[in-house]
């Protein structure tokens, strides 16, 4: 198979160039092809005629989306847009990243892929708008929404609060947010078995099982063997400029009817601190 990613110099984009091997793949960052630029997508994907193309570029800050919201909607929606329409011309598969934030956060059982869109923030109405738009112009594309993703090779919570024990006695972390945590290793092999599946429609691909910020730092600090203590905070207490969703865990029921299974995320994490200090 031929493979286009794009966002490869990202925390997935990176892991996704680790972890595949066997077929024909070109990794591209915004400079080779910004996914705003519609002519400039259609030439690479033209030049390239990818079986698949990756789409894990996103403009991830969602505190900054909340700031910048032109520039979220433009490449999150409008961006994600030009790529579906060049995978359409192109006769390409599109796998396209989307996130937990299209929820509200107000159930407390598992979303599944049919439940509602009802996102709180400008970066999860960014996705949830691109996902309407991608199944209007190529409805067999496939939409794997996955979240709280750590890894190497880039800024994440793990990475965040390592660095913080390393400094700091007490960290006071969140306690009323639950979701499921996801090594970008982990994400990219599943990635890998949809594309050799020819998946197609919506897919939540996280690890298995869930908890708090909180209760992930303190497996963080644990793991890590730091002395720190973690205390469980709330939301209102950390105010961030975007809300997040209260429970946002995700049923891997979608991912398992492609016959992929993930790893719990106590062992996510303890690979992925492996993988830090080597
Ligand atoms: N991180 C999470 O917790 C999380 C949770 C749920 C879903 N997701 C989704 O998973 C995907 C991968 O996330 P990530 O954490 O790996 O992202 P990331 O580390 O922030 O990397 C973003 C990537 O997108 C590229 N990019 C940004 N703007 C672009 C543009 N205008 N044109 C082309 N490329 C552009 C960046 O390229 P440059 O390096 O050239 O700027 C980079 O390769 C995204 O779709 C994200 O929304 C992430």
């Amino acid at each position: 198979m031929k493979v286009t990613i794009l966002g490869a110099t990202g925390l997935l984009g990176k892991a996704l160039l680790r972890e595949w091997s066997g077929d024909e793949i070109v990794g591209l960052s915004s400079r080779d092809a910004d996914i705003r630029d519609a002519d400039k997508v259609r030439e690479v994907i033209n030049e390239a005629r990818p079986d698949w193309i990756v789409l894990a570029a996103a403009y991830t800050d969602v505190d900054g989306c909340e700031t910048h919201q032109d520039l979220a909607f433009s490449v999150n929606r409008d961006g994600a847009l030009n790529v579906a329409k060049a995978a359409s011309e192109a006769g390409a598969r599109l796998l396209f990243l989307s996130s937990d934030y299209v929820f509200d956060g107000k159930k407390t059982s598992p979303y599944e892929t049919a439940d509602a869109r009802n996102p709180q923030s400008v970066y999860g109405y960014s996705k949830a708008e691109a996902e309407l738009r991608l199944l209007e112009v190529l409805p067999q594309c496939c939409i794997a929404r996955t979240s709280w993703l750590f890894g190497v090779g880039g800024k994440c919570f793990p990475d965040t609060i390592l660095k913080l024990a390393a400094t700091r006695p007490v960290l006071d972390v969140v306690n009323d947010q639950v979701g499921c945590p996801t090594y970008s290793v982990d994400l990219a092999r599943a990635i890998t078995q949809l594309c050799r599946k020819y998946a197609r429609g919506i897919v939540h691909v996280t690890n298995t099982g869930h908890c708090s910020w909180f209760g992930f730092a303190r497996e963080i600090v644990r793991g890590a063997g730091l002395a720190t203590e973690v205390r469980p905070v709330t939301s209102q207490q950390m105010a961030r400029p975007a809300p997040r969703p209260a429970y946002s865990v995700l049923s891997r029921a979608s991912l398992n009817q492609w016959g992929i299974t993930m790893p719990q995320w106590q062992d996510a994490l303890q690979r992925y601190l492996r993988e830090r200090i080597s």
